[in-house]
């Protein structure tokens, strides 16, 4: 059809705020009503989607088709979805969304990058942006359209179960990472307007085909929540919110960040999901965010107590307060009725309801969305391609921190020797995928074990070993291990299980799974590399740390530990450096730099090299 028979808002020609203009125009309030609700996949369905079209549909962590569903499968799920939204009266799109947090790690045989406090051990911003393009790509690949990316929390306690998910305790690092927004969401377009990318002219508009819609989050303050307490109270001055948590925001709205979650925690006592001040004065006033503000999953229920209790004045608090759509996410129809309701009997404005609907409009036009709101079959190869993966492998091998290199004035045990006649592996993670994922990996809080395609610490260490030399695999080594068997060094592998969210905040930070113990078996009698996976620096008595040859922490690296492997054998010199400070004792924390008490046991930014050519 000709453009001029085309209504505005069906027209790629008009400019952005025309098509929302347009748009919003002929839009109902029940319409406008089901854009601000964003519900859970298990819920969608034609009457939700067709007969009144909500904005969004998700997959919590983990809800996916099927068991190791493929990625056609995904696609199709969500075309589906894509082919009832646009059969209502308005044919508006939906945006779907995931947390492809660490890749698209959702997604059985995807690539899994380290999560991101290894990121922020590398302080490579060019890697980040890298990682947020193959990202887009594999989530584009399954027709999903919005990832709940980056979180660009600032963590101050690294007791919080959500230090992973950090890239550091350091603004400035956080800060510098952001720029995988520009990866995930593409650059902003030349001709955009500075800080306001959506009134953009048409370069934007092709953005769907490999980029996605990033999701800034969770603002603000959500790193400082007190004694790392998940969805807690952050006590800080203005001044040290603006300072410590609300930079990175800049960054990420520089870059044209489409979306920004509200956090659950609260500032001095005042529920983020409910703060008029900043999400509308300073996130979209002063600020000036043109796109949209997205409730966290059931954030505006726990403005009750009890948890939605009074849900209609959770609804009028959080929408006044200035979130634009409501990550319902099953209790749909409840929604609807209380915010129609709250409309028509003039508590939420009109006005509100508009902006509200126009910033989720504006994202729509400007992804590219209307022009290409289904899967492109062309994509699915992209999924865990070895490209991907390289780079994965690349990203394991930056970010793991050489923390000792050397024991009572004898030669460092690293680089280890490839051509040893028999070596020992041990410990509870040097096997296992899934502890080395962590949380968010293929399901909500991950798992143990062989949960999706990737190589191992193990296999990592086989593949670099020459074929003569012995390698012994004992996950739970004992005295027997020893007895008329010796070995040249021994690298073993203990740490964290995996955890997502409040199941991961500890108030003691002990390696776990008497971790320990195995190191303290195998140091006393072999030389040892101690390899650490965890989300954050564990406690590491001094002991210990005296029996050990080597130390390196390895964080979360995800699915390609090749990376770990290039490292100790020295194909490469280690680049990382601590991105959080690693305590002596967790009595010290909250220890950041700059605190007076900064006693740590490695400061931020330490990191040992081996110095290869010296060793050569
Ligand atoms: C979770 C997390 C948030 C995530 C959302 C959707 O509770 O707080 O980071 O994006 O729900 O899974």
């Amino acid at each position: 059809m000709a453009s001029d028979r085309l209504p505005p808002y069906r027209d790629a020609t008009q400019p952005v705020e025309v098509r929302v203009r347009d748009l919003l125009s002929r839009m109902t309030l029940e319409e406008k009503a089901a854009q601000m609700a964003q519900i859970e996949r298990r819920v969608a369905s034609p009457d939700t989607l067709t007969g009144l079209p909500v904005g969004s549909v998700l997959s919590a962590g983990g809800s996916g088709p099927a068991e190791r569903a493929s990625a056609r499968q995904w696609a199709d799920m969500v075309d589906r979805m894509q082919r009832w939204a646009l059969a209502s009266r308005l044919g508006i799109p939906i945006l779907y969304g995931i947390d492809a947090v660490h890749g698209h790690n959702n997604i059985y045989g995807a690539t899994i990058f380290p999560h991101n406090v290894g990121l922020g051990a590398t302080r490579d911003s060019d890697l980040a942006r890298r990682i947020g393009e193959a990202t887009a790509l594999e989530v584009r690949a399954t027709g999903i359209h919005w990832t709940f990316a980056p979180c660009v929390a600032v963590c101050r306690d690294v007791r919080w179960g959500r230090c992973y998910e950090c890239f550091s305790e350091d603004t400035e690092i956080v800060r510098t990472m952001t720029s995988i927004v520009s990866g995930l969401q593409g650059p902003p377009p030349q001709d955009h307007f500075p800080g306001h990318p959506y009134l953009a002219g048409r370069s934007v508009l092709l953005r769907m085909r490999k980029n996605v819609i990033a999701c800034a989050k969770h603002f603000v303050g959500d790193g400082g929540t007190h004694k790392g307490i998940n969805e807690g109270n952050t006590i800080c001055t203005y001044n040290e919110l603006e300072e410590i948590h609300m930079k990175p925001y800049l960054d990420c709205l520089a870059q044209g960040v489409s979306t920004i979650m509200a956090s659950y925690t609260s500032w001095n006592g005042s529920p983020l999901h409910s703060n008029y001040h900043l999400i509308t004065d300073v996130l979209k006033g002063k600020l000036g965010f043109k796109g949209f503000v997205v409730s966290d999953w059931e954030g505006i229920d726990r403005l009750c107590h009890p948890q939605g209790s009074n849900y209609r004045y959770c609804v009028l608090a959080s929408i006044n307060a200035g979130i634009d759509m409501i990550m319902v996410p099953f209790n749909y129809q409840k929604f609807l009725e209380d915010l129609i309701f709250l409309v028509e009997s003039g508590r939420i404005s009109t006005s509100r309801i508009d902006d509200a609907v126009e910033r989720i409009l504006r994202v729509k036009f400007v992804s590219g969305l209307f022009e290409h709101p289904f899967s492109d079959s062309s994509l699915l190869d992209v999924i865990g391609c070895e490209e991907h993966r390289l780079l994965a492998r690349e990203a394991v091998r930056k970010s793991v921190v050489l923390l000792k290199n050397g024991k009572d004035k004898k030669k460092p045990l690293l680089p280890l020797d490839k051509k040893a006649r028999r070596i020992l592996v041990a410990g509870s993670h040097a096997d296992d995928i899934g502890n080395q994922c962590g949380g968010w990996s293929i399901t909500w809080h991950g798992d143990s074990g062989r949960i999706t395609i990737g190589t191992t610490i193990l296999e990592a260490i086989r593949e670099a070993t020459a074929n003569e030399t012995e390698v012994i695999y004992e996950q739970s080594p004992s005295e027997a291990t020893f007895s008329n068997q010796d070995y040249s060094y021994a690298v073993v592998v203990i740490g964290e299980e995996p955890y997502a969210e409040f199941l991961g905040d500890r108030t003691t930070l002990d390696i776990p799974f008497g971790g320990a113990d195995v190191v303290s078996l195998v140091a006393s009698r072999v030389p040892t590399v101690l390899v650490l996976i965890s989300g954050r620096p564990l406690y590491l008595e001094p002991s210990l740390l005296e029996k050990i040859d080597a130390l390196v922490a390895a964080w979360l690296p995800g699915t390609e530990a090749g990376g770990i492997a290039d490292v100790l054998f020295g194909d490469h010199d280690f680049e990382g450096v601590l991105p959080v400070t690693w305590f002596k004792s967790v009595d010290q924390l909250p220890m950041n730099v700059g605190h007076p008490a900064y006693d740590p046991l490695f400061p931020l930014g330490y990191g040992l090299k081996m110095n290869l050519e010296k060793t050569k």
